[in-house]
């Protein structure tokens, strides 16, 4: 695996034990040979980013990441849960600059980064073919506007890593993917850590 410049985790939004997960999961995907870019929906400050960057830069493939960079929106019905009353709209804002600076300093090739709200991307903002998407919106909506958006384009053999699937501070995130996948089966969904693994 490539090193990058980081020594220590760019935030606690993620684990050193999940990003492990992510990449080992990036990695099947390009020892498999699947065919097309790869996304990351909810990049924050790039905790993950900087390690996907690294890891594609030997390859064709080419890293896009969506943000508002107003941190969260607000939550719905299916996001209510006692434990997680710390998650409230405009958490978890980075600016973009913020994010550029750190991959920067990262040492890694820029990604294309695109600020916007799920709900207002349209199909042309995300790559034609998608090898490996990681989801990372911890809302309800937050996760069901990116599966709507990536799934047709994902291409044979492809990887959804979904964040907070096992959290019960962020029920919406689960919701999302067991009604998406009630209708679009998979090969298989596996939980590790607090991910959904997806091999579709
Ligand atoms: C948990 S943080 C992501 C952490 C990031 N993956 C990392 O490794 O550092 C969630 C991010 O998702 C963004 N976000 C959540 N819902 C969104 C939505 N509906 N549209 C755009 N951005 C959203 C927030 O702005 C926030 O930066």
């Amino acid at each position: 695996m490539a090193t990058i410049k980081t020594k220590r985790l760019l935030s606690d939004q993620v684990s050193q034990a999940e990003i492990n997960i992510i990449r080992r999961e990036l990695a099947r995907v390009l020892g498999a040979g699947v065919a097309g870019d790869v996304t990351e929906f909810g990049c924050y400050v790039g905790t993950t980013s900087v390690f996907l960057a690294s890891d594609l830069a030997q390859t064709d493939k080419t890293l896009y990441l969506y943000d508002s960079f107003e941190g969260l929106p607000a939550k719905t019905s299916e996001d209510q849960s006692p434990a997680g009353e710390q998650f409230k709209a405009g958490e978890l804002l980075a600016t973009k600059a913020q994010l550029i600076k750190n991959l920067r300093a990262a040492g890694v090739k820029m990604p294309i980064i695109k600020k916007s709200w799920f709900s207002d991307l349209k199909s042309d903002d995300v790559p034609q073919q998608i090898s490996f998407a990681y989801l990372d919106g911890d809302y309800y909506h937050s996760i069901l506007d990116p599966l709507k958006l990536i799934w047709h384009k994902l291409a044979p053999g492809a990887i959804v890593v979904i964040d907070d699937y096992a959290n019960e501070a962020l029920p919406g995130a689960a919701r999302a993917v067991d009604g998406w996948l009630a209708t679009h089966p998979v090969k298989s969904l596996r939980v590790e850590n607090s991910l959904a693994i997806i091999h579709t």
